[in-house]
């Protein structure tokens, strides 16, 4: 553990509505009675006002708007104690048909946190993921740690690697008060259903077949996001200014794998699915090496058994058809048209 503590009383998250946004805001107002949280978030296409649904208003107050526009987020920075910034575009797949919003909301939108951060010296904290590293070969026992060098793969993770950039510049030139987690692959609940298991999930739910890419051997590291919510707390409070944290659970598992669990946990058969054609740039494996922030920091996750996770996952979707079916079926047409 650290001696420094940092205690806010109020904190700005961007990305507030959307899946891991939501998670942290829910978490925070649980468990950290002082604090008050506005959420900064333009409602795209992944957020949604619903994820925030029964936190009292004497907690939350909701800002509808753009991380990119400064003379709101100037406003807002100059009167809170903490950014803690989630917004990003964060599909791959999106990254692949259009890169344009990633390179806005990713880097530009996290240089005007910054500049803001700077002038009001408000203390930074900067969502990242492990997807910066690059991949590991499925036979080469190591894991990714604070000094992997960056090698991003795609246009979603070269955004997110050049946000990481600029906010460890910003620390070294500026003397902002920033740390950056990078995080591993997360489930849960409110998960778009772009994403891996919420779109195998509602898949079977609507009578469609789950759709596995290339031959299924890639590996994800994955967390429970309330695993996440925690860390970030963690690292906001006790964390070292200008360090990056590793967030991971040691949840390796191949994609086939997680799907067959899908499959069995919902009554299909293990090869009820399709293949389908590879993503471009396909990362092999992720791996997270967490050592340092539960040594330093004295971090643990709880989640810890994925099966249970899993089928908590599973029937959240099942009990909340209303919250995914809207946008179900235009998700499945963007698939359909990559032929995915
Ligand atoms: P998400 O796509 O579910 O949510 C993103 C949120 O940001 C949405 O509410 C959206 O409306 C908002 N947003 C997008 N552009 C904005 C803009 N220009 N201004 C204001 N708000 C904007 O994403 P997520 O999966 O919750 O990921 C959150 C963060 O965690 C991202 O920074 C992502 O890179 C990082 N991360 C995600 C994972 C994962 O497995 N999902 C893993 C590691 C790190
Ligand atoms: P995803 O949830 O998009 O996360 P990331 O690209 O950040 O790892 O995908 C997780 C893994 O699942 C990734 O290896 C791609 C694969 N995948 C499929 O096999 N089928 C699918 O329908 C999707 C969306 C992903």
């Amino acid at each position: 553990m650290t001696d420094q503590v940092f205690c806010p009383n109020h904190i700005v998250v961007t990305g507030g509505a959307g899946f891991i946004g939501s998670n942290f805001v829910h978490w925070v107002v649980k468990n950290q009675p002082q604090v008050h949280v506005t959420v900064l978030d333009a409602l795209t296409y992944a957020g949604n006002r619903e994820n925030l649904a029964g936190i009292p208003d004497s907690r939350l107050a909701f800002v509808h708007g753009n991380i990119c526009d400064e003379e709101l987020v100037d406003r807002l920075v100059a009167n809170t104690d903490a950014v803690v910034h989630f917004a990003a575009e964060s599909h791959n797949d999106n990254s692949i048909n259009d890169p344009t919003p990633f390179l806005r909301t990713n880097v530009q939108g996290t240089y005007v946190l910054l500049q803001a951060c700077r002038k009001h010296d408000v203390r930074f904290h900067h969502i990242s993921t492990d997807e910066v590293y690059g991949d590991l070969a499925l036979d080469d026992p190591s894991r990714f740690t604070e000094s992997t060098p960056y090698n991003p793969s795609s246009p979603y993770s070269s955004t997110k690697a050049s946000s990481d950039m600029l906010v460890r510049a910003w620390v070294r030139t500026f003397g902002v008060r920033a740390t950056i987690s990078n995080c591993s692959n997360n489930y849960g609940p409110y998960q778009h259903v772009e994403k891996f298991i919420p779109r195998q999930i509602t898949n079977l739910l609507c009578g469609i077949r789950p759709k596995l890419y290339g031959d299924g051997l890639n590996v994800r590291d994955w967390i429970h996001a309330e695993d996440h919510s925690s860390a970030v707390w963690c690292i906001l409070t006790q964390g070292r200014i200008g360090e990056t944290y590793l967030i991971g659970a040691d949840g390796e598992r191949s994609n086939i794998q997680v799907l067959r669990a899908i499959l069995e946990a919902m009554g299909a058969g293990p090869d009820d699915f399709d293949w389908v054609r590879d993503r471009p740039g396909h990362d092999r494996r992720y791996a997270i090496d967490s050592t340092k922030l539960r040594t330093e920091l004295g971090w643990q996750p709880k989640h810890t058994d994925f099966s249970q996770g899993l089928a908590q996952t599973i029937q959240w979707y099942r009990e909340h058809q209303g919250w995914w079916r809207p946008v179900k079926e235009a998700t499945e047409a963007r698939y359909a048209a990559t032929g995915q």
